[in-house]
């Protein structure tokens, strides 16, 4: 844990425009700067950065906080991470130091997690190179059977785990890792009587390494056809196996076009040593949301490649819909004669591969050939269930062009007239756009009031207290210098906040005002990337009111209580709300 005063020295010794301008290119705009956002794509500069208050927001995208969430966003790490980032580009050294009071993690020391993991890594892949009899046989399962080159092995950092039930962890332990640590990392496990034994036993190694290049765990594959193929490690304090994919450490650089998404560890491998360098692989669990928006955040589109079997496409399906979720361009590939991408490469080579990501089927065509497999479209009853199925397909097409385009596949396909399936598309497409029409209507009113909200879901349920709340938020936290006066005087409870994050940002800037932590170094820790992106915005808008700042927010703090008292006589008394409503009719 790092404590409160060194993360303080560490945002005043970033300075937030240096920082930001290290990867955004900045232009003066009055008292702050603007650029492009580098959280989503624009062409003009709706990225903001407020020297003077230490933030930045982007109005394009909502992103938005302080210097650490910056680093947390853009280099994709965790907050203790990002700290330290930023700690060496100030030349700070962190030193850890517990105290229980600005962070709720329990101490475990990842750093040297991570180095037992690096130590352990090390270890398999000598193993692998060892003159051991069995080791020899690892060796060769890569190279001779899986047709590896010693390069890709080295690569991969891939090893071997020898056949014993001890031999490594004596190793480690020599090393000064003990058996806890060795438990905490999935290393080893222990036995119902007590007894300790190495987690993976003859068993070829992948390790698998984070963006910022630290091993957070392995899987081991048997050499064999025995079960199970393959032995993961479970999540552990430095690995959440649903928030990582294998390979990204590589992919990350070459994947700002698209991503290539396998099943398998092999199969990644295969890709990249034939120079195919955008693959990953998800751990041994079906792909998670967490996992699709981590990609999003690397590349504008994904082609999965899943195996050719059932499962692997009913799999490609389901990843499919998560991540055109994330807003990710998908198609889909497939490998024909083959049961998956490594065995393709190896039976047909890297430029069929090639030739077949190049004709990797967009959504439709993937689509139809689904549909078309369904059916047999010799048998009429077939043939039309396969048409209707179809044209509510292109019916969700917003292009007219593009519509049209799949029409005429589909004519073609079916051998029915263009025109009639144009007349049924443009039915659908009427039919729901009558339907939508209602629901947007229900939408515009929502969003008026600031409904699909995401980071706030409460605002709709009193839009005035909360846009109340928000500016008294706002002054809050660009004005440290007010807090004092509300805090000391009990101007606000946690009473006075209707919304869930109203509430805990008041109650977080009551206890930093508590603990003297005037810069709120922990807030970003407490506060997702979103919740701190709204906060943000609630600054923005305050910021112009420097001049008579506390009056404000005494006026805002007498708004807010107003608000919420009416809102409190709505709901407690549905008559006497009434009443109140005819009376100003009356004087109004
Ligand atoms: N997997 C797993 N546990 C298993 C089987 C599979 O965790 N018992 C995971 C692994 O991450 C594996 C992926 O699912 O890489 C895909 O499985 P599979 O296609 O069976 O493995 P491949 O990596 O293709 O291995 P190989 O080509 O060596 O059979
Ligand atoms: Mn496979």
């Amino acid at each position: 844990m790092i404590s409160r005063e060194t993360i303080e020295e560490i945002l005043v010794r970033t300075d937030i425009q240096s920082l930001i301008g290290s990867y955004v290119s900045l232009k003066r705009a009055g008292s702050n700067l603007k650029g492009l956002c580098p959280f989503h794509s624009e062409k003009t500069p709706s990225f903001t950065v407020y020297p003077s208050s230490n933030s930045f927001y982007c109005f394009g995208c909502s992103a938005g906080g302080d210097q650490i969430s910056f680093i947390m966003k853009m280099e994709h790490l965790d907050y203790p991470d990002a700290v330290e980032f930023l700690a060496k580009r100030a030349g700070i050294t962190v030193e850890e130091h517990d105290s229980a009071q600005y962070t709720s993690r329990p101490k475990v020391d990842k750093k040297r997690l991570y180095e037992m993991n690096a130590t352990a890594a090390r270890y398999f892949h000598a193993q692998l190179f060892s003159d051991d009899p069995e080791a020899r046989e690892a060796l060769s399962y890569f190279t001779e059977k899986r047709k590896l080159s010693v390069a890709t092995i080295k690569h991969f950092g891939l090893g071997y785990a020898p056949n014993s039930f001890d031999k490594f962890s004596k190793f480690m332990l020599s090393r000064g890792y003990s058996y806890d640590e060795l438990v905490t990392g999935f290393l080893c496990g222990k036995s119902e009587s007590g007894r300790y034994f190495d987690a993976f036993r003859n068993r070829v190694m992948f390790p698998i390494i984070d963006v910022s290049g630290n091993v957070i765990a392995f899987g081991g594959r048997v050499m064999d056809d025995s079960k199970p193929k393959y032995k993961n490690s479970s999540d552990t304090p430095v690995f959440k196996k649903t928030r990582n994919l294998f390979a990204l450490n590589f992919a990350r650089t070459a994947c700002e076009e698209s991503l290539i998404l396998c099943e398998g560890y092999m199969d990644v491998i295969a890709l990249h040593s034939a120079g195919i360098t955008n693959a990953v692989a998800t751990l041994g669990t079906a792909i998670t949301a967490e996992q699709a928006r981590l990609m999003s955040r690397y590349t504008k589109s994904v082609i999965i490649s899943y195996d050719s079997d059932e499962a692997g496409q009913r799999a490609a399906a389901r990843a499919l819909r998560m991540l055109e979720e994330v807003g990710l361009t998908v198609s889909v590939l497939s490998v024909p004669g083959a049961k998956d991408p490594d065995e393709y490469i190896k039976t047909y080579g890297v430029n069929k591969f090639r030739e077949v990501i190049s004709g990797a089927k967009s959504k439709f065509e993937y689509n139809l050939s689904k549909v078309l497999g369904k059916y047999d479209i010799n048998l009429p009853q077939d043939k039309i269930n396969a048409l209707h199925e179809l044209e509510n397909i292109i019916s969700a097409v917003y292009s007219v062009a593009e519509r049209d385009v799949y029409i005429q596949t589909v004519s073609k396909r079916l051998s029915v007239d263009a025109s009639a399936i144009r007349a049924d598309v443009d039915r659908i497409i009427a039919r729901n756009a009558a339907a939508y029409k209602r629901g947007e209507a229900q939408q515009v009113r929502r969003d008026s009031v600031g409904y699909s909200d995401r980071v706030n879901p409460d605002f709709i349920k009193a839009p005035t207290v909360a846009r109340n709340e928000e500016n008294v938020l706002g002054l809050l936290l660009e004005f440290p210098e007010h807090r004092r006066s509300v805090f000391e005087g009990e101007l606000l409870t946690e009473d006075d906040f209707f919304t869930e994050l109203g509430k805990q940002l008041f109650l977080y800037l009551k206890s930093a005002y508590a603990s003297g932590d005037e810069h709120l170094v922990t807030m970003s820790e407490v506060f997702s990337d979103e919740q701190m992106g709204r906060a943000a915005r609630m600054r923005v808008g305050r910021m112009a009111l420097t001049a008579n700042g506390k009056e404000v927010l005494l006026d805002s703090i007498a708004r807010l209580k107003n608000s919420m008292e009416k809102k409190a006589a709505e709901s407690t008394d549905t008559i006497a709300a009434l009443d109140a409503l005819l009376q100003k009719k009356r004087n109004g």
